[in-house]
C-alpha cells in the first residue's frame, strides 16, 4: 500500500469526501486546489474530522500535488475538465489517473449528455496519451455517503486503460469502504457516467439523496 494520493479540485464536496476515505484507510492522501491557502484550510477540516490518524492530509496547489503523487484522482466539475487535464498532463507521466467527473450540462443534469469524445474518461484518455492510465471509477458515489462512517451501500464500476491499472483501483475502491467490480475497458465508461443522471432524477423523483446501484448474481466469497 505505497500510494500517494492527490485529489484533484479535492477541495469540493466529492474530492473531500473520497480523501476522508483514504485517509482514514492510511493512505497518503494531499488535497489539491487552484490556490494553496483553499487546499490547507480543506485539509485542516479533514483532519480535524479524522483525529489522530497516521498520516495527516496536507494541501498542495494542483500542478505540485500532481507532481508529488503515484495516483492522482480528478474531482473537477466538467466545465473544468480539459483545461486541467491539459495542464498536468506533463506532470503524470507514467501515473495512473482516476477519473470521477461526469460529464454534467447543468442546468439539464438528469438527462445524459457526452460530449464528443464520447465521455468524460475517454476525452482523458485523448488528452493524456499512452503515458498515463486513464482509470474511471466513483461517478455513481455521492458525497453524503463518503462523509458518513461506514460501508457504502452503492458499487463502483471501475473502467481503465489497463487490466492492471483497474486491479490498483479495485484496491483503493476496497479501502475506502465500496464494493468495486471491473467494469471493462475505457470505452465502457459511458455507462457509470450516464448512470449518475438517472441517479440524479430518482433522487429528485423520491425525495431522496442516496439512490444507488448493486450489481446482483456474484458470489464474491
Ligand atoms: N458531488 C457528488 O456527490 C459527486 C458524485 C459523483 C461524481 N461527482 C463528480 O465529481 C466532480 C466534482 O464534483 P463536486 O461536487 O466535488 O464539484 P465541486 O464541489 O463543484 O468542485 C470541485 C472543485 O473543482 C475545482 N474547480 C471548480 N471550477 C474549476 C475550474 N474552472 N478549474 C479548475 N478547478 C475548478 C474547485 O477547486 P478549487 O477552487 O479549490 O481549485 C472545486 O472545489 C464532478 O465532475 C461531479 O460530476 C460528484
Amino acid at each position: 500500500m505505497a500510494e500517494r494520493i492527490a485529489l484533484i479540485g479535492g477541495t469540493g464536496k466529492e474530492g473531500k469526501g473520497l480523501a476522508f476515505r483514504w485517509a482514514q484507510a492510511g493512505y497518503d492522501v494531499v488535497i489539491g486546489s487552484r490556490q494553496v491557502e483553499k487546499a490547507q484550510i480543506a485539509a485542516d477540516e479533514l483532519n480535524q474530522l479524522l483525529g489522530n490518524i497516521k498520516n495527516p492530509v496536507t494541501g498542495l496547489q494542483n500542478l505540485q500535488a500532481a507532481d508529488w503523487c503515484d495516483i492522482a484522482v480528478l474531482t473537477v466539475p466538467f466545465a473544468a475538465h480539459q483545461a486541467i487535464l491539459t495542464e498536468l498532463k506533463d506532470c503524470l507521466n507514467g501515473k495512473i489517473l482516476i477519473d470521477v467527473t461526469v460529464p454534467l450540462v447543468p442546468p439539464k443534469v438528469t438527462k445524459v449528455q457526452f460530449p464528443p469524445a464520447g465521455s468524460a474518461a475517454l476525452e482523458a484518455r485523448d488528452i493524456l496519451g499512452e503515458g498515463i492510465q486513464v482509470v474511471s471509477a466513483f461517478q455513481n458515489i455521492s458525497y453524503e455517503r463518503l462523509m458518513d462512517e461506514g460501508d457504502i451501500e452503492c458499487d463502483v464500476l471501475v473502467t481503465g486503460t489497463s487490466k492492471d491499472a483497474r486491479k490498483i483501483v479495485l484496491a483503493l475502491v476496497e479501502k475506502a469502504g465500496m464494493v468495486g467490480w471491473d467494469a471493462g475497458p475505457i470505452e465502457n465508461s459511458v455507462v457509470a457516467e450516464g448512470m449518475t443522471s438517472v441517479l440524479i432524477g430518482l433522487n429528485s423523483q423520491y425525495g431522496i439523496h442516496n439512490a444507488g446501484i448493486k450489481i446482483t448474481g456474484i458470489n464474491r466469497e
